[in-house]
């Protein structure tokens, strides 16, 4: 069996034309335009790119972006001190803080100061708890992106066995709570699912990854799983990003998985510009939710 492409570049494609489509009618019924503040501490690469990216995808839906730079050796204070001014400020909607922070910042503090309802990212302790009780307020961006690329090739998720490997607050975590949850407010289909989490600790891994229906790889080694880790006809969802001397591969063996799977998605073009796209979506809905808030 060859595995069918998941087109993370043409369901995103698809998305951002829909929202920017929602923030001109936004922006005709007299709101102004939202804004997303990205705050970029230090000089670490690959942030500036994703940041860059996220900059251009703002400005193809037509949502404002301002970027805020800090250099390398900032403190702590000194991030929070921008934070809570862009806390503040009524002409932002969202607010982006790029990781990984430098060393010498505390990043939780740093994100525990967002305020929730800029919290574009999902990663406020109040948004992870409202998204554990079924009730979110942001969903977080991959794992947002995920769901609607399934849901868009209609490949549902209800009473699938979902495994996924990695179970860090950004991908991992917040992935398995929407997917046990009943519904996330992307409907039954795409939630409902049995969800077993694995991670560098697991015993017998490939025991488990080969029992899934539908496989998440984030763990952020190339090429970690292979054809033996997963049952002829899984779904594959390939997470990593990993710069390797032969260029940019995912967590997934694509070749040979390729060869297992029914459906992958491919590095890059798969579940990347996909994460960028929720983020759009989120930062209209916070300033929608701001708007309810003062009207
Ligand atoms: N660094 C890697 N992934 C992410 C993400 O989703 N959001 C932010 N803010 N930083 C990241």
């Amino acid at each position: 069996m060859a595995a069918e492409v998941l087109d993370g570049k043409r369901i995103a494609k698809e998305i951002q034309s829909e929202i920017k489509q929602r923030v001109a009618r936004f922006v005709e019924g007299g709101q102004a335009a939202p804004t997303l503040a990205a705050v970029l501490v230090g000089e670490d690469p690959a942030s500036q790119v994703y940041v860059r990216n996220k900059e251009r995808a703002c400005q193809r839906a037509g949502i404002n972006s301002q970027l805020h730079r800090l250099p390398e050796q900032s403190t702590t204070k000194e991030v929070l001190d921008l934070v809570h001014g862009l806390n503040e400020d009524p002409g932002v909607n969202g607010i982006l803080v790029q990781l990984p922070l430098p060393s010498g910042v505390d990043s939780q503090v740093v994100l525990d100061a967002v305020n929730p309802l800029k919290d574009v990212d999902a990663f406020h302790p109040q948004n992870v708890g409202l998204i554990s009780q079924g009730r979110p307020q942001f969903l977080p961006c991959t794992p947002h992106g995920i769901v609607q690329m399934l849901k868009r090739y209609q490949i549902n998720t209800r009473g699938k066995h979902v495994v996924i490997v990695g179970r860090s607050d950004i991908v991992g975590k917040p992935m398995a709570l929407m997917l046990a949850n009943r519904d996330i407010g992307l409907g039954p289909d795409m939630a409902n699912a049995t969800v077993t989490i694995c991670h560098s600790q697991t015993a017998d891994l490939a025991a488990i990854t080969r029992q899934a229906d539908i496989l998440i790889a984030a763990i952020g080694q190339p090429e970690f799983i292979t054809a033996a880790m997963v049952k002829p006809g899984a779904v594959v969802v390939d997470v990593g990003i990993n710069r390797t001397d032969d260029g940019l591969v995912g967590d997934v063996h694509y070749q040979d998985v390729a060869a297992e799977a029914s459906y992958l998605t491919p590095v890059p073009g798969g579940v990347g510009p996909l994460t960028v796209t929720m983020l759009l979506e989120n930062t209209l809905a916070a300033a929608e939710i701001q708007q309810a808030a003062t009207t």
